[in-house]
């Protein structure tokens, strides 16, 4: 992660509260039996979100930087520490559901601690010291990752209900006609991407450099689940064709014949959301693909998925506008005009998550944050509906395994 300047602290602490409240008013309408259900291995409880971003704030802000620091339970350490491996000893993650304790109560009571020490130190001459903002903030972009993620594990385990409980009540339609589809042109040449400040980044976003590109085409507006939808009914799973190899391999083994949470009842597509069933709106942004499926779909629509740079060359020059979270709709909308780079759903890539030129992870057991991730898996852009507004950026590189579904994820196609 890099920040340019020194950062004004106390301003960083109000942030920080803001986001930590922020996390606790997703929570609100959880019963406490949802907070301890795991769906499925990927996918983690509401209850181990809420102790595992705080056991960052206590192994990576407090520990290092605040006088006399004790840990709250030394014992839950195991249990909150996700993958950094010179952090200590991991609980299993997939056996993350069988935690029945410390309790919903008794996490939120550690919230409440961490979060009144982590106050007290930025708040301190302490809180002046080398590298406790820079962790401090990292904690605070931490917390803003795991808020989107807790939503959209959420959406998956209330989803295995028979009853499809919903979490929110739902929200007014957006309107259903999706601007027509402009190509938007662009010369090609070299162009530079990646984070060089000011403000902050993670280290994956850096450094900075050159890319060379062709001239090339993309869409001005992400893909709709009325266009998927026509895939759908072409045929589009069933053509090898179209389909990279591990990719029709993993669609049939898996089953898919739509995109995830989609059903077809009583002659029209519905889809599982977080309120509820709701019918799948054509003109919305598809979103529940996985890389392979929008791969698919861009072939079957004459086109292919922009590389990231190309992405990054076009949204640099838009305003960050578009449906985040804190607009209320957990589903992405129709936009109804020309539709901004950010928000609504994730774009796949059709760029490998790798290491930018000279790249370097930060020492210590934060340096597991990134870079040990980079292979295997596929950027995304753009941000969704369930990404807080002020966690995005035109450099910001998200990634998931190319099979992965169940995050906020659709298809911007390039030509
Ligand atoms: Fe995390």
């Amino acid at each position: 992660m890099t920040l340019a300047g020194a950062p004004d602290v106390h301003r960083l602490a109000d942030r920080l509260a803001e986001a930590r409240a922020f996390t606790e008013r997703l929570c609100a309408p959880l019963a406490t039996e949802d907070y301890v259900v795991q769906s499925m291995p990927d996918a983690s409880p509401a209850k181990w979100h809420l102790g595992h971003t705080t056991w960052f704030f206590e192994t990576f802000v407090l520990a290092p930087h605040r006088p006399g620091f004790h840990p709250y339970q030394e014992a839950w350490g195991v249990l909150f520490n996700s993958y950094y491996v010179a952090a200590g000893p991991r609980h299993p993650r997939p056996e993350r559901g069988l935690l029945s304790r410390p309790t919903v109560r008794e996490v939120f009571a550690y919230r409440a601690a961490v979060d009144d020490q982590v106050q007290q130190l930025l708040r301190s001459p302490e809180g002046q010291r080398p590298g406790v903002a820079e962790m401090a903030e990292l904690g605070l972009q931490h917390e803003q990752q795991h808020q989107e993620l807790l939503l959209a594990d959420l959406q998956h385990a209330l989803s295995r209900n028979p009853l499809e409980p919903a979490y929110a009540p739902r929200p007014a339609p957006g309107p259903t006609a999706p601007p027509p589809l402009r190509w938007l042109d662009r010369p090609g040449g070299l162009v530079r991407i990646g984070h060089d400040g000011p403000g902050f980044a993670f280290d994956n976003e850096g450094p900075a450099h050159a890319v060379a590109l062709a001239p090339f085409r993309l869409a001005s507006r992400p893909v709709t689940a009325g266009e998927f939808a026509d895939f759908v009914a072409d045929g589009g799973y069933d053509q090898p064709g179209l389909w990279l190899s591990d990719g029709f391999a993993a669609a049939a083994q898996a089953g898919w014949r739509a995109p995830l949470y989609w059903d077809w009842r009583d002659g029209r597509w519905t889809r599982f959301s977080l309120h509820g069933r709701i019918p799948v709106d054509p003109g919305a942004p598809v979103t529940g693909v996985s890389y392979y499926e929008a791969e698919a779909y861009a072939r079957w629509a004459g086109g292919r998925l922009p590389t990231e740079a190309e992405w990054e060359s076009v949204a640099r020059e838009s305003p960050l506008e578009g449906q985040f979270v804190e607009d209320g709709a957990l589903v992405a909308l129709a936009t109804g005009a020309e539709a901004p780079a950010f928000g609504g759903a994730w774009a796949w890539t059709a760029s490998p998550y790798v290491a930018y030129p000279g790249f370097r992870p930060a020492a210590g057991a934060v340096g597991e944050y990134n870079g040990k991730f980079m292979v295997n898996q596929i950027v995304l852009r753009g941000g969704s509906c369930l990404s807080p507004r002020s966690h995005l950026r035109a450099t910001y590189r998200n990634f998931f395994p190319p099979h992965a579904r169940w995050q906020v994820t659709g298809i911007r196609v390039a030509r």
